[in-house]
């Protein structure tokens, strides 16, 4: 399984696949104080939503030898790396539950475990989500997706990607349509790389394609993951989800949200108020030929994109498939 994530407990250190260099090259950057993993997340070295849950989780603990001071350090410097996927905030709040709870002896190993529980347990949910996601395939299914929501994207296995694992593993054949996602390419960087290398065929499209080929009758579904979902069921997700969705439901097609518990920010009551980061001009300034788009130019550059509801035919969890009209609560078997 491709390991994004690796905690050295003898080092005291976090190894990392640099999402930044591939797929020309399969790089791993160490990262040995919080300082370091905050600037990975941020500067996308590792990236997804509970991929930069677990990587600060593991910066949060790296802390821990300096004492309780440096880890609520390392807490706060954690929390202000990348503001939309909630997946970072619950997992910097079981650490900090976990930093109150500890002995000062004990607080080291205390932390490092708890971090490896979050990351062990985004395996677990990806797998049960597969699972549950695998049935809503039929036995030959084209899928398009966008972005990365892969075992790269995750503690591994992957959530929209998971689900084509497992639909594979139940036996189904699938083919995937790959947005590149501009402006940094996450499609066409690393999930049409992480699909190829697990033998999918996989097929590339400009993001301003999928309308095209769903005209054409092209998708049986499209799957993505979620870095932020309301208790309504909006979804922020990379931005042009939304216009996905739309194309989505224009052409009968099931457009589907696979995100385990750790995506769900139930504080909200829809998606008015998630906040939406917004990144470097020169992410779309710089073209890929080295030029620069003038500086007379103004660049806006939302990382995110919030999908309404009503356009998300099914959400996947761990816990199960939720249809609308979705009213996730505080109870056993959500969030
Ligand atoms: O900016 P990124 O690459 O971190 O955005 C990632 C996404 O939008 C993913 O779809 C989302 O985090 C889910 S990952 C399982």
């Amino acid at each position: 399984m491709l390991n994004a994530l690796e905690w050295n407990a003898e080092e005291n250190s976090l190894r990392l696949l640099d999402q930044r260099v591939l797929p020309g090259r399969e790089a791993y950057v160490a990262c040995r104080t919080p300082e370091e993993v905050a600037l990975a997340i941020e500067n996308m070295t590792v990236r997804g939503a509970p991929a930069i849950g677990i990587a600060a989780a593991y910066g949060a603990a790296m802390a821990a030898s300096a004492g309780r001071g440096a880890v609520v350090e390392a807490l706060d410097r954690l929390a202000r790396t990348r503001p939309t996927a909630v997946n970072l905030f619950l997992a910097l709040d079981r650490m900090r539950r976990c930093l109150e709870a500890a002995d000062a002896g004990n607080l080291a190993c205390a932390l490092a475990e708890e971090a490896a529980r979050i990351h062990a347990e985004d395996i677990q949910a990806n797998r049960r989500m597969g699972a549950y996601g695998a049935k809503l395939l039929p036995r030959s299914a084209v899928v398009l997706t966008h972005c990365n929501a892969g075992a790269i994207a995750t503690g591994g296995h992957g959530t929209a990607l998971g689900i084509l694992r497992s639909a594979r593993e139940e036996g189904k054949d699938i083919r995937v349509y790959a947005d590149e996602t501009r402006p940094l390419l996450q499609g066409a960087r690393l999930t049409a790389w992480e699909l190829a290398r697990d033998g999918f065929e996989v097929t590339l499209i400009a993001d301003g394609m999928a309308g095209a080929l769903m005209s054409m009758g092209r998708v049986d579904a499209v799957i993505v993951g979620a870095d932020r979902i309301a208790a309504n069921g909006d979804t922020a997700n990379k931005i042009g989800t939304y216009s996905l969705a739309v194309l989505a439901a224009a052409h009968g097609i099931p457009f589907y949200v696979a995100a385990p518990w750790s995506t769900f920010d139930l504080s909200l009551p829809d998606g008015s108020g998630i906040p939406i980061e917004e990144r470097a001009e020169d992410e779309m300034r710089v073209l890929f030929n080295g030029q620069r788009v003038p500086d007379a130019v103004r660049v806006w550059n939302p990382a995110f994109d919030v999908t309404p509801a009503r356009y998300v035919t099914a959400i996947v969890t761990e816990g199960g498939v939720f249809r609308p009209p979705y009213a996730f609560k505080r109870a056993a078997g959500s969030p």
